[in-house]
């Protein structure tokens, strides 16, 4: 697909030298593999001093220009961390554009293993480890940019559902920066960096630091598991023309064309009470299995799900209020891609946990795609029992630029 070229490894050389990006060298999607120089692959090497071993983790790169932004499509990476954002008074169009040049230009650098500009940790920005740094808009960076013509329709507050329990501290923002990597020192690095480059121009509302399985952990294409011990991902759109439809928009204005719109929901999970339910309640509560992930009327992970076979007692298999029952959608022009990120902050005194999911949902359309899903799941949904949406936040994302280009210049040039 067009916004997810091959991950490259970066070469030995620029490793050394914080130099450009190899060229060649193109792998598959996320491989873990390594390039000791340009376009040559191979297992972990040795450098000349016969003692370091080339990162095989570490090395990869995601490409950063492109006409889509890279970390939406992207296999996600192990670190997550969303940075919202609040603009300082007076920060206007033209400051707008003035900090997203320099934002752009520090997120390129790093993502493609090479310092930022004066950047005061030169040796940390050198093993991007498939960095990437995905920029959203909240609807007051295009009021105060005077761009609200350009705002998408569906980017505005979301209606309110019984179900949440908002706290401001993790709701909101003017611009939300999302880094993720398989490291979590590039992404505290690169957190440092760009926030370091926002301060004239605004404060951090809040920061949402979330993590999912480690590079290497399990062999590639595994689905994830969150804290609640289930595989999460699996009817997610695939790669391809069914995620291009229900992503991206496919035309319009510049700046509109190949943008997506965020949703971004801090949902708590109850893990002690969740503990109390037998493996089948559990397994009910969503209509899939927790080993395999394979639906109530399935065997394997991928299987059909049958919403309509019943069982003995004449009640559905597939429980009706079960998650994956009240979500489910059909049309790939009504799904939503889900890119989550576990969070596990530190338990209280008496060791309660504060667990959860950073839920993070792009779709070309929040009013089409997102709200029906979450208005079946407000209204009845079994893990509503365990579950506490704690914070929400709705972002466009804007197309992605090219080299001497800037995030943001469809919307703000
Ligand atoms: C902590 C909160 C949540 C948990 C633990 C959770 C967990 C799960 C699990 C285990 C599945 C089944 C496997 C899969 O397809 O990924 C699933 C499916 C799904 N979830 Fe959630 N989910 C949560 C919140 C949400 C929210 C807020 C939405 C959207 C508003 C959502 C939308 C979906 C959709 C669309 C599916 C796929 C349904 C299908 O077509 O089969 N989920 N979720």
């Amino acid at each position: 697909m067009t916004q997810t070229p091959p991950v490259h490894p970066v070469s030995r050389r620029g490793l050394l030298t914080g130099g450009a990006l190899a060229a060649g060298g193109v792998l598959a999607g996320g491989a873990a593999v390594v390039a000791t120089r340009a376009g040559q692959t191979g297992p972990p090497s040795v450098d000349a001093a016969g003692t370091t071993p080339v990162a095989s983790v570490g090395g990869l790169v995601e490409p950063f220009y492109g006409v889509r932004q890279a970390g939406i499509a992207t296999e996600p990476q192990a670190h997550g961390s969303f940075v919202a954002l609040t603009l300082r008074a007076g920060t206007d169009r033209a400051a707008l554009g003035r900090w997203l040049r320099l934002l752009t230009d520090d997120a390129a650098r790093l993502t493609q293993g090479r310092p930022a500009l004066a950047d005061t940790e030169a040796e940390l920005g050198l093993l991007p480890a498939r960095l990437t740094v995905t920029f959203g808009f909240g609807p007051g960076l295009y009021r105060a940019g005077g761009v609200d013509d350009r705002r998408p329709a569906s980017v505005a507050d979301l209606p309110s559902f019984r179900i949440d329990r908002l706290q401001p501290a993790w709701s909101g923002g003017d611009l939300l920066l999302q880094i993720c990597a398989d490291d979590a020192i590039s992404v505290a690095h690169a957190q440092r960096v760009l926030i370091k480059d926002s301060r004239p121009f605004a404060t951090v509302r809040w920061v949402q630091q979330g993590f999912r399985r480690s590079p290497g952990v399990e062999p590639g294409g595994h689905t994830q598991r969150n804290l609640f011990g289930q595989l999460d991902g699996t009817a997610n759109p695939q790669p391809g023309v069914a995620m291009d439809t229900a992503v991206f928009v496919a035309d319009g204005p510049a700046w509109l064309r190949d943008s997506t719109t965020l949703v971004l929901r801090r949902i708590s999970m109850n893990l002690e009470t969740w503990d109390l339910l037998g493996r089948t309640d559990r397994e009910l509560a969503v209509g899939r299995r927790l080993a395999t992930g394979a639906p109530l009327t399935g065997t394997a992970e991928h299987d059909e799900p049958d919403f309509a076979a019943t069982g003995p007692d004449g009640l559905t298999v597939i429980p009706d209020f079960s998650h994956m029952t009240r979500a489910h959608v059909t049309d790939d022009r009504y799904k939503i891609l889900r890119r989550p990120y576990n969070y596990d902050g530190a338990p209280t005194a008496e060791g309660h946990a504060d667990s959860g999911l950073i839920f993070a949902s792009y779709q070309a359309d929040i009013t089409r795609q997102f709200l029906p899903i979450q208005r079946r799941l407000a209204d009845r949904d079994l893990l509503n029992e365990w579950t506490t949406p704690i914070g929400s936040a709705v972002f466009a994302v804007p197309p992605g630029c090219q080299p001497g280009g800037w995030i943001g210049e469809q919307v703000l040039g």
